[in-house]
């Protein structure tokens, strides 16, 4: 019997799970991820979630549609939860201690507004917000950003008014 097209195709089996060993181990080790997670630095915190739940809220609420104001005014509560998690400190600053000192009262305050749908108060207590907004920017070296109440809306496919 001629030895040779087994030896052959034994040849061609080994090689080709060799073959696929080795894909497999490229795989293995293809994902090289750095270890850390990701967390945003506080400046994307502030351009990427604070920003536009701020001009958010205002155009909601201005347009008396207090469900989606209430919702707004939460999500920034929440986003400066996660910048004392995340960010507690910038340039040696105290990030949560003047976010809970300078903020979160007048947030309260504007939570209260909402709630009771009060026009008056409402605009009252966004403008307290966003001078507590300020008043963090200037205490941190940051005093050349200044923030207002916005005019137009930023986000042409969401309608602010209520249905
Ligand atoms: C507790 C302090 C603090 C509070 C409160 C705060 N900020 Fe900031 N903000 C900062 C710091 C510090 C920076 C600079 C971050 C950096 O450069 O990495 C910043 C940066 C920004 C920027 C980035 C500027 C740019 O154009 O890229 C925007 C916009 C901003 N803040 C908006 C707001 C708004 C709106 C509020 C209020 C709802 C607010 N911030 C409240 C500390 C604060």
């Amino acid at each position: 019997m001629n030895k040779l097209p087994l030896l052959l195709s034994a040849t061609v089996a080994v090689s080709t799970v060799a073959f696929h060993q080795s894909l497999q181990m490229a795989y293995a080790e293809e994902p090289q991820k750095p270890h850390e997670s990701y967390v945003p630095g506080l400046g994307d915190f502030m351009t990427a979630y604070v920003q536009p739940h701020h001009i958010k809220i205002w155009l909601a609420g201005h347009a008396g549609n207090w469900t989606l104001a209430e919702y707004e005014a939460k999500e920034l509560r929440e986003t400066f939860e996660d910048i004392t998690v995340y960010q507690p400190e910038w340039n040696n600053f105290p990030i949560s201690q003047l976010a809970n000192s300078n903020l979160m009262p007048p947030l309260a305050e504007l939570d209260q507004a909402i709630r009771a749908k009060s026009p008056g108060d409402f605009e009252k207590a966004y403008h307290r917000v966003t001078a507590a907004c300020d008043s963090c920017h200037q205490a941190t070296s940051n005093g050349f950003i200044a923030i207002k109440t916005p005019k137009a809306s930023d986000f042409p496919d969401q309608e602010f008014q209520p249905r």
